[in-house]
């Protein structure tokens, strides 16, 4: 068996003109562009790339972006202040701030301090409150679910890969990709265990997997005899070898005779988390001008004084 490839590139142009560039047009004669707020914090020359990747994909798809840049020792006041500002400001919908931040930041204080209506990366303790409790018919519909997950059930659901009632096996249990993404699959009714650094025996569980989903950031952590034949591998490391290549956890070459599907690293999941972005930020935009509309329209209904 040779796995079909999910091509996570080709996915993400197809929402963003098919799906976002109609919903940015509709947005427009209502007078809103949709605007996401960029927050960095130092020069991580990763964050750099991503910050890059980000920008793009905003301008092709009429989104406004805007990069807020601060130096790595800014007191910390100093971005929660602008945070504050970007909050109340109506031009921007979405705001994100890139991590890893500084040693010296209280990473939630941050996070929290994110007015949860423009938390677009979905990193807000309320947006994961919402994902817990799956508000909403597709679990989208009240909160933003955080970008790579979420782009994840996203290229599974285009490639019409069954969900429910499928054993997923999740490797890696951070809070912005592990985690999350059961979440969003237990919410699509599959079976669903997380592995991580302290699973004794990671090969008895992958094994079992008829979606493997792998972000650990370990190069070559899952080979071949870990797979189940047909199974379909979902690869969301991204790791720079010494040699400068970028490979993801799976052995691609090994794992791609087994499976029945298989996302490549580069170009699988990495391009859908930023399409996600850009859709939480438009879904912020909708929502935020729809209250406005409301807004107004009590206004314009209420007695003169
Ligand atoms: N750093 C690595 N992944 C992410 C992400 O999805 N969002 C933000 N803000 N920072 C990241």
């Amino acid at each position: 068996m040779t796995a079909k490839l999910i091509d996570g590139k080709a996915i993400g142009k197809r929402i963003r003109e098919d799906e976002l560039k109609p919903k940015v047009e509709a947005l427009a004669k209502h007078g809103v562009v949709p605007g996401l707020a960029v927050i960095v914090v130092g020069d991580n020359p990763a964050s750099k790339v991503y910050v890059g990747q980000k920008t793009r994909a905003c301008e092709e798809v009429g989104v406004h972006s805007e990069t807020h840049k601060f130096p790595e020792d800014v007191p910390q006041a100093a971005v929660l202040k602008r945070i504050a500002e970007l909050n109340v400001n109506n031009k921007i919908h979405g705001i994100i701030v890139q991590l890893p931040l500084p040693a010296q930041f209280d990473m939630r204080l941050i996070l929290e301090s994110i007015l949860p209506a423009k938390d677009v990366d979905g990193f807000h303790m309320y947006n994961v409150g919402g994902l817990v409790l799956q508000t909403g018919d597709d679990g989208a519909e009240n909160i933003f679910p955080p970008c790579t997950p979420y782009g994840v059930q996203r290229l599974l659901e285009y490639s019409d890969i069954p969900i429910e009632g499928q054993n997923v096996v999740i490797v890696g249990s951070s809070n912005i990709v592990g985690k999350p993404m059961a979440l969003i699959l237990l919410r699509k009714n599959a079976t669903v265990s997380i592995c991580h650094i302290k699973t004794r025996d990671l090969a008895q569980f992958t094994i079992l997997a008829d979606i493997l989903v792998v972000a650990a950031g370990v190069p070559n952590l899952i080979l071949p005899q870990m797979v189940k034949t047909g199974a379909v591998v979902i690869d969301v490391g991204i790791n720079r070898l010494d040699n400068g290549k970028l490979v993801g956890d799976v052995d691609f070459d090994g794992v791609v005779k087994k499976a029945s599907y298989i996302t490549p690293v580069p170009g699988g999941v990495g391009p859908m988390t930023v399409t996600m972005l850009i859709a939480n930020t438009v879904n912020a935009a909708e929502r935020q001008s729809a209250q406005q509309r409301v807004a107004n329209q009590g206004q314009a209904g209420s007695p003169a004084l």
